[in-house]
């Protein structure tokens, strides 16, 4: 049966999933609700004549009540960064916003999946559970997909090799205490640095600082030339969506609460997940070094005083 799938937020980030899920096959509906009623409908009929061409979507715009049933939740409402902000400094503006649609939603799905995108992103699925009662694995927030993606882009691009032949991570949170998980990364079976030596395009000290500074600020350099990032997020939410309402069973690093990691209570960040049906499996901790270990903490600690902060 083709998947039913919400998404909160009719913006610049809420169309561009909607767009690029109307392209994956399997999906059936997709219900864009927006406080502004008119852009949603003028995003659901723009969108749906773009999967006229070819998919077997059907694009809508809708109320909560159309929700129901729905197997995703897709939460992208709320303010965006501005040049110069961090995402932890969207706190006091969004998390009223989420609180209010998580609400919202569970009133007529009560068994759906949330997948939050409004930052800051590793709070949410912490005040959904907290607040709300949801199992963890149906509270997920897209974390460090999208700068897992980021950081295997930029890996090929330096290498020059196709972005499908990296695999590499980032763990943490989905902003400036991310750490990339550099001791897990390889390409063809080989550690990142033995197959960067060996094709002759090293990987000193150095070029690691600049790849990790390249990931850590990709969505600030897009925000001050275009004034939003959409695209990435948007392509990071839509591949979400399908690994969950299409049962993949695929492993992504996303973020969900946890009650403890490493001795710090409460927090919630990106670690390796199973994503399928019913949601994301419990996190994985996978092997890290002495460096990775403490940045991971450290990450878990500026998460869990965010997440404090939120709940008062
Ligand atoms: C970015 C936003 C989605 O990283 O946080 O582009």
């Amino acid at each position: 049966m083709a998947a039913h799938i919400g998404i909160i937020g009719a913006g610049q980030v809420g169309a561009a999933a909607a767009y690029l899920l109307s392209a994956t096959p399997g999906i059936g509906d997709i219900v864009l609700v927006d406080l502004d009623e008119a852009r949603a409908a003028g995003e659901a009929a723009d969108i749906g004549h773009a999967a006229a061409f070819g998919s077997a979507a059907r694009v809508q715009h809708g109320t909560y009540e159309d929700l129901e049933g729905a197997q995703v939740v897709v939460i992208t409402a709320g303010a965006s960064l501005k040049p110069g902000q961090t995402r932890l400094e969207l706190l006091g503006q969004n998390i009223r916003i989420v609180g209010h649609i998580i609400e919202s939603v569970l009133k007529v799905a009560p068994d759906t999946i949330l997948l939050f995108a409004t930052n800051p992103v590793d709070v949410m699925p912490a005040i959904a559970v907290r607040h709300f009662g949801i199992a963890p694995g149906r509270a997920i927030g897209t974390g460090c997909a999208l700068d897992s993606i980021r950081f295997r882009d930029r890996l090929a691009r330096y290498l020059e090799v196709a972005p499908s032949s990296v695999h590499a991570s980032v763990l943490g949170e989905h902003g400036d205490s991310e750490v990339l998980h550099w001791s897990s990364a390889q390409i063809g079976g080989l550690p990142i640095i033995d197959f960067a030596q060996q094709i002759g395009r090293p990987i000193d000290a150095a070029m690691k600082a600049q790849i990790a500074e390249d990931v850590r600020t990709a969505a600030y350099r897009i925000k001050e030339g275009k004034g939003v990032s959409n695209f990435g997020i948007g392509g990071c939410i839509a591949r979400l969506v399908r690994a969950l309402a299409l049962a993949e069973n695929s492993v992504f690093s996303v973020s969900t609460y946890l009650p403890e990691l490493l001795g710090v209570a409460e927090t919630c960040i990106s670690l390796p997940h199973v994503l399928g049906r019913g949601g994301a499996s419990k996190p994985l901790l996978p092997p890290l070094d002495n460096v990775e270990t403490e940045a991971l903490k450290n990450s878990a600690e500026v998460l869990a005083g965010t997440i404090k902060a939120g709940m008062k």
